[in-house]
């Protein structure tokens, strides 16, 4: 939702969750929407639902709403004027103008440019051909980088055609694009918890009821994903199944062909995005791609694995070219589904694309050597300066999932924010908004703005943790910290995942 937006009662109740048939104090729903302006589901300057609007769709009195917004008001989370209504904001947004502004960016795991596509950019469009000759709308994508793309599945152990390709905008629009053609309304899809944010709420937005399975840095715990796709049977399920974002984690070779084989069995196509399987940094082994374990079965019912793919991870996001590999027959589904919502990639990207994925081998050798020199930087920086978190060493993938001593994760980012380090709080990767115990922190900056990043993340959180934070803060974390926000469709069972 933008900024300065109104937001309605249906939106707002959606996010804090289902209140139940019996009371919910006024605090506990206070504690859910604090926690959504906190971590930023919910940005300032808002517009929040009339009190009476509220009242009205949450079947809770006019009292008890009364109640909540002036907790709100006075943990300094609300902001109400009459004429203007409540707007959400943040207790010590007036810290910032006392500070320099430091703005560093751990919010997004997003690369540079890969070395080297400069001077490819410039081969490809000095090179270039007469565009407008190419179709104007163009749903399925260029036939030489559909070809390339092939050719590369194939080299890779998984047999492709190009027919088995179409090119997307980016990786998040094949997330968007297979979830709308393949989700109904209703249906089940199962997701990993944590898992990537906005594969969750496009498949949210395409109606599915989602349930969830723990991904640890550890890894899956893969008697829990098989048993839940054998209860619930989903329609689909999607994975990340090479350095896991959040986690890093990848997932063993022989549990792919137990996933495959059950998820086979249960009717549930397999939607495996490996927007960042080319992120290895020391991992001893490569499996080829996931489809590969159902290749073996053949099938042109639909049903199967499909498989995502983006050059924003390892080339560039600025390219914003992604593509899908599936089944012919679920090829000609997408493509038809497609323009509701997109008309195709644009031209250039694509015949930079191509140009790119014939030198992929060694484009993507640049991008490997700078997570290699940053994951050292990030994980020395955090070992010195917050010896008490658990910090991973992922072999792969571009951040670490860092276990903090205790919950308070949406406190933590919402102080840094105020104080210009913007970070996503844990919950943000679940779709119950747990994991308050969980922090990611990309190593995608430059050096110097990690190490300041985790300065400024030492000093927010030692703070938090001492109590000596300004007096409006010291109780906006307080309270942030105490609540365990239940919002969103209840996972099956998240033992693993909530207690570690
Ligand atoms: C796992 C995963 N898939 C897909 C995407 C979408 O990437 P893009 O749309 O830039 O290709 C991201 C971006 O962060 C991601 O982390």
């Amino acid at each position: 939702m933008a900024t300065g937006t109104r937001m309605s009662a249906r939106a707002l109740l959606s996010m804090t969750g289902d209140l139940g048939a019996e009371a919910v104090a006024y605090t506990e729903l206070a504690g859910r929407i604090r926690t959504l302006i906190s971590d930023g589901r919910i940005p300032v300057d808002t517009r929040l639902p009339s009190e009476r609007e509220l009242a009205s769709l949450a079947r809770r009195s006019r009292t008890t709403i009364v109640a909540t917004y002036q907790a709100l008001r006075d943990s300094g989370h609300l902001v109400s004027r009459q004429g203007s209504g409540s707007r959400a904001t943040l207790p010590h947004l007036a810290d910032v103008s006392k500070r320099p502004p430091r703005a560093v960016n751990f919010a997004g795991s997003i690369p540079p440019p890969v070395d080297g596509l400069r001077e490819l950019i410039a081969e490809t469009t000095a090179d270039l051909p007469d565009i407008t000759t190419f179709p104007g709308f163009d749903l399925v994508g260029h036939d030489a980088l559909r070809h390339a793309l092939a050719e590369r599945y194939t080299q890779r152990g998984l047999p492709t055609s190009r027919d088995q390709i179409i090119v997307t905008t980016g990786g998040q629009h094949a997330i968007a694009l297979t979830a709308h053609t393949l989700v109904s309304r209703g249906d089940v899809a199962l997701v990993e918890s944590p898992t990537y944010p906005h594969a969750y709420e496009a498949l949210q937005r395409a109606g599915a009821r989602l349930v969830a399975s723990p991904v640890t840095t550890d890894g899956w715990d893969v008697e829990h994903l098989l048993a839940t796709i054998r209860q619930t049977r989903p329609v689909v399920a999607y994975l990340i199944p090479d350095f896991h974002n959040p986690t890093g984690a990848s997932m063993a070779p022989e549990d792919r062909a137990r996933l495959a084989h059950t998820a086979r069995a249960a009717g549930t196509t397999l939607v495996i995005d490996e927007a960042t399987v080319d992120l290895n940094i020391d991992r001893p082994w490569d499996d080829g791609p996931f489809a590969r374990h159902s290749a073996r079965d053949a099938w042109s019912d639909g049903s199967g694995v499909i498989t995502l793919g983006s050059l924003s991870k390892s080339i560039w996001s600025g390219l914003r070219i992604g593509w899908i590999r599936a089944d012919e027959a679920v090829v000609r589904r997408l493509v038809q589904a497609r323009p509701a919502g997109d008309l195709g990639t644009p031209p250039i990207e694509q015949l930079i694309g191509e140009r790119v994925i014939r030198r992929f081998d060694e484009l993507v050798l640049g991008r490997q050597r700078l997570l290699h020199q940053h994951r050292a930087v990030l994980s020395e920086a955090l070992t010195r300066r917050l010896p008490q978190w658990a910090t991973p060493w992922p072999d792969g993938g571009l951040s670490m999932w860092v276990r903090l001593d205790r919950p308070g994760s949406s406190a933590l980012t919402s102080i840094c924010r105020a104080r210009g380090l913007s970070l996503i709080a844990g919950p943000k990767f679940s779709i119950d908004g747990s994991l308050e115990r969980h922090l990611r922190i990309p190593f995608t900056s430059p050096v110097e703005e990690l190490d300041a990043g985790v300065a400024l993340l030492a000093e927010a959180w030692n703070q938090l943790s001492t109590g000596t934070l300004a007096p409006a803060i010291g109780r906006e974390a307080a309270s942030v910290i105490q609540e365990v926000p239940s919002a969103g469709i209840a996972p099956q069972r998240l033992s693993r995942a909530t207690s570690r």
